[in-house]
């Protein structure tokens, strides 16, 4: 097959690690004989540099034009002073709102070669750690109005019930097909627009009788989270509280380093990501794990392309690393070998095998 994939390397870490899952994006090319081609598009601080603004319309468009989007991170201090609507993060938002990508998916699984590497007590994590948190990721507060009026800030939070439904619905599919258990996640006890999305979702349950519901308050989540990990299967939560819960969730798992997102609309054209940031305190000194990105790009595979084996065996490969003992620092244990980034993505390539 032939798939044309945006390439967004953004800044900090971000060349570095998306470099890497490209090594292991030609690998797969080679052993499965598809053609990717990659079509660079520029966002985030490099662009502001470049062009003085985060997502220039065409680089957008290109994104909008490929099969999918492949992105490492963007933001920096450098960019700290820039006006809010022109920050770096603005061209992300812009992307995922122009791309249409309302659903995007965070799992939270802890590779048993990991388990060292979790903060949580071993009896936490030896009852399993394994869910997915499925974020609302072009509404609410991230999208409402934003201004400043003299000593005043105000951030405007709307959910509309077609908002709620169409990522509800991401939320009961994604429990069908694994433990058939979805736990919406919101603050009704607090706000008008979770007691919208609680009243949604509980009328969604209907048509998912096969999927058990239940409901949490976010504060409650974020606890449970710590406690008692292995209760969750899938967690469908709105956009901010899907920002806050997943990098919470991905620290248990041992590094945010290792953890990659698909964020997907109306059509298979999907934006692949890792969940952390730009990291520009170890940018360009060969100290990233680029696992996340290189995960990402196998969802990219799995879930926009329809190459289930394909990303098996980048799963795999990134297990058989595991299993020989190499860690990047981040996740770097006694006993361990470290590697940089390079190394990382040259290894992953070197235990690629076709499945
Ligand atoms: C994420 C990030 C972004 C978000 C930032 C960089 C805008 O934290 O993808 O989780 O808040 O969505
Ligand atoms: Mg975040």
């Amino acid at each position: 097959m032939v798939k044309n994939i945006a390439v967004i390397r953004g800044d900090g870490i971000g060349p570095e690690i998306v470099e890497e899952a490209l090594k292991v994006l030609n690998k797969v090319a080679e052993l499965y004989g598809h053609t990717f081609n990659y079509i660079d598009a520029d966002m985030g601080g490099c662009a502001i540099d470049k062009y003085g603004d985060p997502l220039p319309q065409s680089e957008l468009q290109k994104c909008i034009d490929s099969d999918s989007v492949l992105l490492g991170a963007v933001g920096g201090d450098k960019w700290n002073g820039v006006p809010g609507d022109k920050r770096p993060e603005k061209g992300l938002l812009r992307l995922r709102a122009g791309m249409g990508v309302y659903s995007n998916n965070r799992p939270a699984k802890i590779w048993p070669q990991l388990s060292d590497a979790s903060p949580l007590k071993k009896s936490i994590v030896d009852k399993g750690i394994d869910f997915i948190i499925v974020r609302e990721l072009i509404g609410g507060i991230y999208f409402g109005e934003h201004k400043t009026e003299g000593d005043t800030a105000i951030d405007v939070l709307t959910y509309s019930e077609s908002e709620i439904e169409r990522i509800g619905r991401i939320g009961f599919e994604t429990a069908r097909k694994r433990g058939k258990r979805l736990c919406s996640v919101e603050k009704s006890n607090v706000l008008d627009s979770s007691r919208l999305w609680k009243k949604v979702m509980h009328k969604l349950a209907e048509e998912y009788p096969d999927v058990e519901l239940s409901d949490m308050l976010v504060d409650n989540c974020a606890m449970q989270i710590v406690k008692n990990p292995a209760q969750f299967d899938v967690i469908v939560t709105e956009n901010m509280f899907g920002d806050i819960l997943s990098d919470e969730a991905s620290m248990i798992t041992g590094s945010i380093g290792m953890i990659p997102s698909s964020s997907l609309g109306a059509t298979s054209c999907g934006l692949y990501e890792p969940i952390h940031g730009s990291a520009p305190d170890i940018a360009g000194k060969d100290l990233a794990n680029p696992i996340g990105t290189i995960l990402s790009a196998a969802m990219m595979l799995r879930f926009s392309f329809d190459m289930p084996q394909e990303a098996d065996a980048i799963e795999n490969a990134v297990s058989a690393y595991l299993d020989k003992g190499f860690r990047t620092a981040d996740i770097m244990s006694e006993g361990m070998q470290q590697v940089g980034c390079k190394q990382c993505g040259d290894l992953i390539v070197e235990n690629l095998k076709k499945v």
